[in-house]
């Protein structure tokens, strides 16, 4: 088995990840909306979950400020909504506004859930650990529920659920099938 070198392209050995997206607040309560892959739950208990966020992402600086977010997750139908708002930034534009997408109260914290997604994590920043480029935002969950018909088992519906992953750039993928060992 011959391997190729790529270390420039390291982080794509641990993609496809899931798309999420972001929700965030200013100090008015202004929402935003980032789009993001590099996510993991880091501990069950206490639960807590990480988001990996450049510096120079406007929701790097909502994030520190105001200190929530929710992971919002989207189906295979809203990705174009996900690479508008993985592409623009809150600086310059009202992604809800733009891409028409729902802000509803959410259960626990002051960002809002974007309705359409399927399932949401409400978090509280618990720590902030400077990784480099990114931030690692490392949440702890105040509330987490999804779509029933689609989370069923304490696990997705495998491909009913039919949610989208990201591979990098402008590529994407989804989930053909589940197996059970
Ligand atoms: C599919 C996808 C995944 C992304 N994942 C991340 C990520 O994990 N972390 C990050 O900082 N930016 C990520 N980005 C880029 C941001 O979403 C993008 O820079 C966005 O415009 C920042 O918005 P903001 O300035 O309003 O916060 C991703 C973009 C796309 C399209």
């Amino acid at each position: 088995m011959a391997k190729v070198d790529v270390l420039k392209a390291f982080s794509r050995l641990l993609h496809p990840k899931p798309v999420l997206l972001v929700t965030s607040v200013d100090g008015e309560g202004r929402p935003n909306i980032i789009t993001v892959a590099w996510a993991t739950p880091a501990s069950v208990d206490p639960p807590v979950v990480a988001i990996c966020v450049k510096k120079d992402r406007y929701s790097h600086k909502l994030i520190s400020e105001t200190g929530e977010f929710v992971i919002n997750i989207p189906t295979r139908g809203l990705v174009d909504k996900a690479m508008y708002c993985g592409t623009v930034s809150g600086a310059d534009v009202d992604k809800f506004r733009e891409t028409g997408l729902t802000a509803a109260p959410a259960r626990a914290v002051r960002p809002p859930i974007i309705e359409e997604c399927v399932a949401h994590i409400e978090c509280r920043v618990e720590k902030s650990v400077d990784a480099g480029s990114h931030t690692i935002f490392l949440g702890r969950v105040l509330a987490a529920y999804a779509d029933e018909e689609r989370f069923q088992n304490r696990m997705w519906l495998v491909p009913e659920a039919d949610l989208v992953l990201h591979m990098g750039g402008r590529s994407y993928a989804t989930l053909a099938e589940k197996f059970t060992l």
